[in-house]
């Protein structure tokens, strides 16, 4: 059976056949080359680019059946770009179990039925060309899922034809997985282990095989041929693994096998492979580096073994835990502000930075490093404090708003396999009660909360009952109530993309951080030749005097934003004082500074 379809895209006509092979949709290459070849340089627009993240299972409902979905995206689309966002990043959209929400693929090549089809993603993606956004896919090539028909035949046994597309052992090594017990499965009908690094239904591909990576080279040209501008790399730097498989260090879960895993001996090998694809269509490729370090990161990104453009680097999110939410410690300002630094220095003039403080596998970020109280207050005074570094931001649906963590009443209503194995696995002698409030701080679960659209019925999230609980403080926090209100934290985000927008200081300027050791106060500058803007945030709940730096006492600048719209300030000169800076409960304000 034969279908040619005809799909427009950014102003050109694209041919693309289709036809039905065993029963599932295949796209087939069929695009001129030339036509959709860029030259590499046009890849950097993701440095001046914003990025808004969606998760889509709780993003907007289009179809009534209480489950987020590409028809809601599709509505949302001027929504996401009015904010003053140009690229769109979604969470895994393709067919999938669940089991860890997405990122267990069954097939590569399509859509999960519970968000549209392929029609619909790429009627979301023209219209999103059109309206000025770019958009990247998630690409989880670590694992799939147990479901996928390459695992299926795998498991039959060895003389199958997929038998070494998975990693299988008589005998099991001693390695944790991270989401659930051991990174080991027997299965029955193979009478064999297979590993999983991450849930039992997510078997790790064994990326040592060239036919697997010819699979993935396929995946990438499938999406870019349709039109899609780029990935992000899940797990990226956990796909080759040390020979042998040897034992970790026993008494550390999880930690203690990485070394076998992250950052492995053939990495920059196959990572090259990959960029050889995505370089014949300027795609951007963008990569998660959990634990990395660096020095490591830098590997990937600049040099001669340059494989990503940017990275997403984990150690800003853990100024209020150690390594993992779980293990949660309180909030320092300075650990944050350490971490952040790291990155912005040492990145400086080599590679670029992704700035994020929110995704779908961390709690809401108020309701770790500011605070519920003071929503506004801290929600804006976050925003300050990383939309403006050097790099290129990212939103998570909901940040936008200052969404908060929920807190369900019992482990039974929690889904994510990750809160569940912890909860169930550690702690055990501790009550209920404290193992309950590690996963109220800890849980993925609360950034995966319906998006809070209005007041009304399900949040005018969908007109029935959604798939998830929704967080029941949407009556007051939601889109609708902000966009009433010229102060909100959503009109702060948009006001904060604005200024960005016009500023190649703030895009292109050098970063450096003032007052470093302060524990209430973070202050960084951007700087380009004489111009400078200066960033000033105090995360203290109460009002602090704030000593500024000797060389800006005196000094003469103008507030671009300020979050206290009681002080009237904004848009005003101001004269910085001699003595101190009387600051409000998480008071933060962007100052435009001349150099001479
Ligand atoms: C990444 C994803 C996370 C997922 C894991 C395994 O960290 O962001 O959601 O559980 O990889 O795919
Ligand atoms: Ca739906």
């Amino acid at each position: 059976m034969q279908e040619v379809r005809v799909w427009m895209m950014s102003g050109r006509m694209q041919e693309v056949r289709v036809w039905m092979m065993s029963g599932r949709m295949k796209v087939a290459r069929k695009w001129k080359r030339g036509v959709s070849v860029l030259k590499k340089a046009d890849r950097d627009w993701y440095k001046t680019a914003v990025f808004y993240q969606i998760w889509v299972r709780s993003f907007a409902d289009g179809n009534h059946d209480g489950i987020g979905d590409l028809y809601g995206v599709y509505e949302k689309l001027p929504y996401i770009r009015s904010l003053g966002v140009t690229a769109i990043w979604f969470n895994p959209l393709y067919p999938s179990p669940n089991a860890d929400f997405g990122y267990d693929i069954s097939d590569y090549c399509d859509i999960h039925p519970d968000y549209g089809d392929l029609d619909q993603f790429k009627k979301v993606l023209d219209r999103a060309h059109e309206l000025g956004m770019k958009v990247i896919m998630d690409l989880v090539i670590n694992h799939t899922s147990d479901e996928h028909k390459w695992f299926k035949e795998s498991r039959k046994g060895k003389d199958n034809p997929y038998s070494d597309y998975y990693i299988w052992r008589d005998e099991p090594n001693n390695w944790d997985s991270i989401l659930e017990g051991s990174a080991w499965e027997y299965d029955e009908t193979r009478g064999q282990y297979y590993l999983h690094l991450f849930a039992k239904k997510q078997p790790d591909l064994n990326m040592d095989n060239p036919k697997v990576r010819e699979e993935v080279k396929n995946i990438l040209r499938f999406w870019l041929d349709m039109g899609v501008d780029g990935f992000r790399e899940d797990v990226i730097n956990f796909i080759s693994k040390r020979e042998g498989l040897p034992n970790g260090i026993g008494f550390l879960p999880i930690i203690g096998s990485m070394m076998h895993y992250k950052d492995g001996p053939h990495i920059h090998e196959y990572m090259k492979e990959f960029r050889e694809v995505c370089d014949e269509y300027g795609a951007v490729q963008i990569g998660e580096g959990p634990m990395t370090t660096i020095g490591n990161a830098l590997k990937y990104l600049s040099g001669n073994t340059k494989s990503l453009d940017m990275m997403f680097s984990f150690d800003h999110m853990t100024a209020d835990c150690l390594f993992t939410e779980y293990i949660h410690r309180p909030f320092k300002l300075i650990r944050f502000k350490k971490a952040i630094s790291k990155w912005q220095y040492k990145l400086e003039g080599k590679a670029w930075n992704s700035l994020y403080l929110e995704n779908h596998d961390h709690p809401r970020i108020i309701s770790r490093y500011g605070s519920e109280k003071f929503h506004k207050e801290s929600g804006t005074a976050l925003a300050f404090s990383y939309l403006f570094l050097k790099g290129t931001p990212f939103i998570y649906q909901g940040q936008e708003i200052g969404m908060t963590n929920i807190r369900l009443s019992s482990i039974h209503k929690y889904i994510d396999v990750s809160s569940i194995n912890n909860y169930f696995k550690y702690h055990l002698k501790d009550d209920e009660k404290s193992r309950l409030h590690r996963i109220h701080v800890s849980s993925r679960d609360s950034s995966r909360t319906p998006v809070q659209w209005n007041s009304g019925r399900y949040a005018g999230f969908s007109d029935v009952k959604p798939w998830f609980y929704l967080n029941p403080n949407y009556k007051k926090i939601n889109v609708a109530a902000q966009e009433e209100d010229k102060y909100s934290i959503l009109n702060c985000y948009r006001e904060c993309l604005a200024l960005r927008r016009k500023s190649k200081t703030l895009i292109y300027g050098e970063y450096r951080e003032y007052e470093k050791n302060h524990p209430y106060v973070y202050m960084y500058e951007r700087r380009l030749g004489n111009n400078a803007y200066i960033v000033i945030a105090s995360f203290a709940k109460e009002k602090i005097p704030f000593v500024l730096p000797e060389k800006f006492r005196g000094h003469v600048c103008e507030v671009a934003l300020s979050n206290y719209p009681e002080k009237d300030i904004a848009g005003k000169r101001m004269i910085l004082p001699k003595d101190f800076l009387m600051l409000e409960p998480y008071e933060a304000m962007v100052l435009r500074v001349k150099y001479k």
